[in-house]
């Protein structure tokens, strides 16, 4: 039922299922299936930073298999070899391989000397979400391709108090809304009266709820026998969550909020472009053949990004007076952040994981659309070395943004498998 105009913007949802179904959607997947972007380091094991009785009980779906040393590139898990001989002498330096992304180990002397700036300018203040600490000896490589997104039987009230929590204590909202157990349940009005900022806060994380459905409900675990496991769409999952009816209507405000959130990042990947296009920028795994085939068909798909017509129109937040401007600013930033850590509180290993990835995600998305840096520095013209994303953010932002194009796409596969039965 979802169709026509978005709020808070001027595009629509056919445009939209078009641009991502058949031109974006396919590329996509292809460069996801790379080491580059197949490899995300993680800590799972960090302690909940706000209660002790999670639930971890073991559901053998809820699994995540970590990858063996061997199985991860080298150039993927070393960073240093990525820079010059001087460089490496310096910690700082060292430092720098995560953040960059990589970097070619021929620099020139005038990069050498913007690899030192870069240091200067990392300003973790930019960033939305608390870094998961990756030299810890309890963060491992996930291949994400072997870890898939899909049905866990983690439900019920372990997983609504995560969302609620993530609802209640962390959007904006107006106080006189009373706390409901099953946030699927009502939510009708939550976000009326608000500003467009904080709206738009409460619409991103309601996008990402819905797309995390849309996943569970199109790889439903069908069936199970000793054998196999059969994955696939569920229909009446599906419907329970979005149908008209049966929500009251929050089904498919459900799924603009989704709309929204494809429309933010689509929106953040079209402005980080010139980060890409910069020539001593490589998706460096060690592998030059792939990693430069690589690299084109990143730089296409951003190209084609580039070229949607509709983008979002960022310059409408935190418009207004400066002061109050960068106050909100802050307030989302550090709500932001506040989510981020909740993650650690997932009681399912699969579901922390995937949480980890798309909130750190859309938190780098955050971040490039916010960052004063690339507004400041960042022409259409040239590049800037003022503004970096590490390796962690680059592998988090495009898978997140997989999974949102893939919700995307499925919501066209459940609208065939409905018409279908009607
Ligand atoms: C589909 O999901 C519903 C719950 O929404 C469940 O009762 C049903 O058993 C599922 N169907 C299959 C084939 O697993
Ligand atoms: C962060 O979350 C915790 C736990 O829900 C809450 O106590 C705290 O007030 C939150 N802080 C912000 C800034 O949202």
């Amino acid at each position: 039922q979802v169709s026509g105009y978005l709020d808070d913007c001027t595009c629509d949802v056919e445009t939209i299922d078009r641009f991502n179904n058949y031109r974006l959607f396919p590329r996509l997947q292809k460069l996801l299936e790379s080491d580059y972007f197949r490899y995300y380091k993680v800590n799972l094991k960090r302690p909940c930073p706000f209660w002790n009785d999670i639930n971890q009980c073991g559901r053998r779906d809820c699994a995540v298999k970590p990858c063996q040393s061997d199985e991860v590139p080298d150039g993927i898990k070393s960073a240093s070899y990525k820079y010059s001989e001087v460089a490496n002498n310096l910690i700082e330096e060292c430092e720098q391989a995560e953040r960059l992304g990589a970097v070619d180990e021929s620099l020139s002397e005038e990069t050498q000397k913007a690899v030192l700036q870069w240091t200067k300018h990392d300003d973790s203040s930019d960033s939305f979400c608390e870094a998961d600490d990756i030299q810890s000896p309890d963060a491992e490589y996930v291949d994400l391709l072997l870890n898939p997104e899909r049905y866990t039987g983690y439900k019920g009230p372990d997983a609504w108090k995560i969302w609620n929590v993530i609802y209640e204590e962390n959007c904006f909202k107006p106080q006189t809304i009373k706390r409901p157990l099953n946030p699927l349940a009502s939510s009708q009005g939550k976000s009326e009266g608000l500003c467009v900022e904080k709206r738009a806060f409460y619409r991103l994380i309601s996008g990402l709820h819905a797309s995390i459905n849309v996943h569970l409900s199109a790889r439903y675990l069908l069936q199970e026998t000793w054998l196999e496991k059969k994955w696939g769409h569920n229909i009446t999952e599906f419907q329970q969550r979005f149908d008209g009816i049966l929500t009251e209507g929050e089904g498919p405000r459900r799924l603009k909020n989704l709309y929204f959130l494809y429309l933010i990042e689509l929106r953040a990947l079209s402005k980080v472009v010139p980060f890409f296009e910069r020539p001593d920028f490589q998706l460096f795994t060690g592998n030059k053949v792939q990693d430069a085939e690589n690299k084109m068909l990143l730089l296409e798909i951003l190209h084609e990004i580039k070229s949607f017509p509709l983008h979002f129109d960022e310059n409408s937040f935190f418009a207004g007076d400066k002061k109050e401007a960068n106050k909100l600013k802050e307030d989302f930033r550090l709500h932001f952040r506040n989510i981020s850590r909740i993650m650690d509180c997932v009681g399912c290993f699969k579901c922390r994981l995937w949480g980890k990835l798309q909130i750190q995600g859309l938190g780098t998305a955050l971040k490039i659309l916010f960052s004063e840096k690339l507004i400041a520095n960042m022409p259409e013209s040239g590049p800037s070395y003022e503004f970096h994303l590490t390796r962690q953010e680059i592998v988090s932002l495009f898978n997140a943004f997989g999974r949102i194009s893939t919700s995307v796409k499925e919501l066209e596969n459940f609208r065939n498998l409905l018409q279908n039965i009607h």
